[in-house]
């Protein structure tokens, strides 16, 4: 059985490589992409999820725009880690195809609600467009069928401030809605995706197929790599991103705990922390399912296979 997908996503060099496995997987029906400000602007997103599903011949699947800014923070995106035009080196043409004229939020409501029980929503930017949704039409929650979502570091380190993971540093309310909203969440932080690195042996691998999916990978992954390598002294690169989107159709990759999750509101050093009840202390029903453990190279070795059948497929 297939399981139908809306990608709320900022692209972003991991959130590209997760919108190419999820073209590149036979589980998964692609349904749209909904574009959200973060890693770059939301211009600048709307326009690499066009580009990337172009790249992949998939300009079938519509590009919704999602909000410009977080709900009450102000933005902030991340040249650094994914350079200015969210993409590091690579550069894609400009898309041929425009988004839909309908505002993202609009569109993922009107599918869950005409589809219950049977769309599952992959969220891998700040959480704006889902807390908006939820706010326009509550109804969402019980009929969506699955929220995956890439945030949060619950006993890691942050990568955004010292507490802060940064799709929850960026827009901390949204996240505070969508997490108290009863949403049925699976949560993927930053615990389990940091033990899985993209490794520059990984990268050639892909590399002995040369197409324009894999240059453009190695385009992309090398400004990601020199990040983590002059910010965090990692050999290689952390792809959050699909590493979420895989849990969908192979949740065996990780474990997994039931938890009271929230996340830090207040405006101190710990704004967009997220942190876990492990001991359930207050005594509440756990609000999300979290990945805790993982097995890195049962993840790695299905990325590296479906982007291998992806490069070979489109020439
Ligand atoms: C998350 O933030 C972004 O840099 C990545 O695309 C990922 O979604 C990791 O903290
Ligand atoms: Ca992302």
């Amino acid at each position: 059985m297939t399981t139908h997908i809306i990608l709320d996503t900022d692209p972003g060099i991991d959130d590209a490589l997760a919108i190419l496995l999820a073209l590149a997987s036979p589980e998964i029906v692609l349904d749209g992409v909904i574009a959200v400000h973060g890693n770059v602007s939301l211009e600048q997103t709307t326009r690499n999820a066009l580009s990337v599903l172009e790249l992949a011949k998939a300009s079938r699947v519509p590009v919704f725009k999602g909000c410009d800014v977080p709900l009450v923070k102000e933005s902030l995106l991340s040249p650094e880690t994914h350079g200015a035009s969210g993409l590091g080196y690579a550069q894609l043409p400009e898309p041929a195809t425009k988004p839909q004229v309908r505002h993202g939020s609009d569109y993922l409501i009107e599918q869950i609600m005409s589809r219950p029980g049977e769309v599952t929503l992959v969220a891998l930017g700040p959480l704006t467009n889902v807390a908006l949704a939820i706010r326009k039409e509550p109804r969402i929650v019980q009929n969506v069928r699955e929220v995956f979502i890439m945030g949060g570091a619950i006993q890691h380190p942050g990568n955004t401030t010292a507490l802060a993971e940064f799709n929850t540093f960026v827009d901390p309310h949204a996240a505070h809605v969508v997490f108290h909203s009863g949403m049925p969440i699976t949560l993927t932080p930053l615990d389990v995706t940091y033990q899985c690195i993209f490794t520059p042996d990984d990268l050639n691998r892909l590399l002995k197929i040369d197409t324009p999916v894999t240059k453009f990978i190695a385009d992309a992954a090398r400004f990601y790599m020199k990040f983590h390598d002059e910010y965090q002294s990692i050999e290689g690169c952390v792809i959050n991103d699909p590493m979420t989107l895989a849990l969908t159709f192979m949740p065996e990759i990780c474990d997994y705990q039931n938890l009271v999750v929230d996340v830090d509101i207040s405006t101190g050093a710990g704004l967009g922390n997220t942190f876990a009840d492990f001991y359930n202390y207050e005594k509440k029903k756990p609000n999300m399912k979290v990945a805790t453990g993982v097995r890195p190279r049962m993840f790695m070795e299905l990325f590296l296979e479906r982007m291998e059948k992806l490069a070979r497929k489109i020439t």
